[in-house]
């Protein structure tokens, strides 16, 4: 079941002087994240990322299409407090403080009493903020507000996560303590979908991954089917090469590199490989390694993402 669906979802800002600019933020983007998956949301600066989250929150309104929460059509309230949000730089009242903050988002979805001190501490705890939960937001690091910011997100024990770059102004060990959370959270059924710059981040934790490109979708799916193609290089590392060998392959375009004792090369098709690895064993070379790569999701990311997008910027109808 598709716990979210987005429909031809587009959303035009106009702004500037009486509104003439026109930003196309996003262009009728359709996908859907499955109930119980990891599913990341990929794309560079300004390709919607935000726009879109906003738009399933009812943040903002779609200038057209569609989009479905739990079956619900939005914007609906229902569905809203079913879901738990990190917005991208969360604002924090500067005196309030991380336990407050939390007490808060408690108090708004429902929970009181000791329910509400237990729940409060258990997430404190877990995004590792409850040594600072009683200091003022205006006297915490980046990461810190970040954390505390999660720990609201989770309180109400949402089905499922939206999260707005979440790793974003984390040190290492903050990284891997939001990973820890996201996998923890999937272990119980959560559906978690989450924006962000992380490639390897995305590659240790999500089933699915949507990636946008300049208002538009240019991939979507299993990450594992995106990643899982044909090897597009293999590496092959020979040790004891003849002169007579290196010379060979390198007037057959193999480009073998000598270092340390090791000859390396890098070919492409399966062909290749048997065809370097006959003649070195024939040559009485020894093989020490041969290393298959397939594509990785930065490949994909620069192939389908990273060439240089069109800005989204449509210049001024009227005349000034
Ligand atoms: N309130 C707004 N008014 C006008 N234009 C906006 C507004 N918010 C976003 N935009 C524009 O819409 C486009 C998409 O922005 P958005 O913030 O959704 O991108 P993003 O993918 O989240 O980027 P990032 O990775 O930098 O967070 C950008 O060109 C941005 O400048
Ligand atoms: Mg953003």
């Amino acid at each position: 079941m598709a716990l979210i669906e987005v429909q031809a979802l587009a959303k035009t800002y106009r702004t500037g002087l009486f509104r003439r600019t026109v930003v196309e933020a996003v262009k009728g983007i359709s996908f859907a994240v499955k109930a119980g998956t990891v599913a990341g949301f990929l794309g560079p600066n300004g390709s919607g990322k935000t726009t879109t989250l906003k738009m399933l929150l009812g943040l903002i309104a779609p200038t057209s299409g569609a989009a479905f929460m739990f079956g619900e059509r939005l914007p609906s309230v229902k569905a809203r407090a079913r879901v738990g949000f990190l917005p991208e730089n969360p604002y924090v009242y500067p005196y309030l403080t991380p336990r407050e903050l939390v007490e808060m988002n408690g108090r708004l979805s429902g929970l009181r009493g000791r329910e509400l001190d237990r729940r409060t501490d258990q997430v404190l705890e877990s995004t590792g903020v409850l040594n600072a939960a009683h200091r003022q937001a205006r006297t915490l690091s980046k990461g810190m507000l970040q954390r505390a910011s999660l720990a609201a997100a989770l309180v109400s024990e949402p089905e499922l996560l939206i999260l707005d770059e979440p790793m974003s102004g984390l040190d290492p060990v903050g990284r891997k303590d939001v990973r820890d959370i996201i996998l923890a959270q999937r272990s119980r059924g959560r559906t978690i979908f989450f924006s962000t710059h992380i490639l390897s981040d995305v590659e240790s934790l999500c089933d699915d991954v949507v990636i946008l490109r300049s208002g538009e979708v240019v991939e979507s799916g299993r990450l594992r089917e995106l990643l899982g193609g044909d090897v597009i290089r293999t590496d092959i590392t020979l040790a004891n090469v003849t002169d007579a060998l290196f010379a060979s392959l390198q007037s057959a375009g193999k480009a073998p590199v000598a270092r340390m004792g090791a000859t390396t090369l890098s070919v492409r098709g399966e062909r290749a490989v048997r065809e370097v690895l006959e003649e070195a064993l024939a040559a009485g070379a020894d093989v020490v390694e041969v290393v298959p790569h397939r594509e990785t999701l930065e490949d994909v990311f620069m192939r389908r993402a990273g060439a240089a997008s069109a800005p989204p910027v449509m210049a001024g109808s009227s005349p000034t």
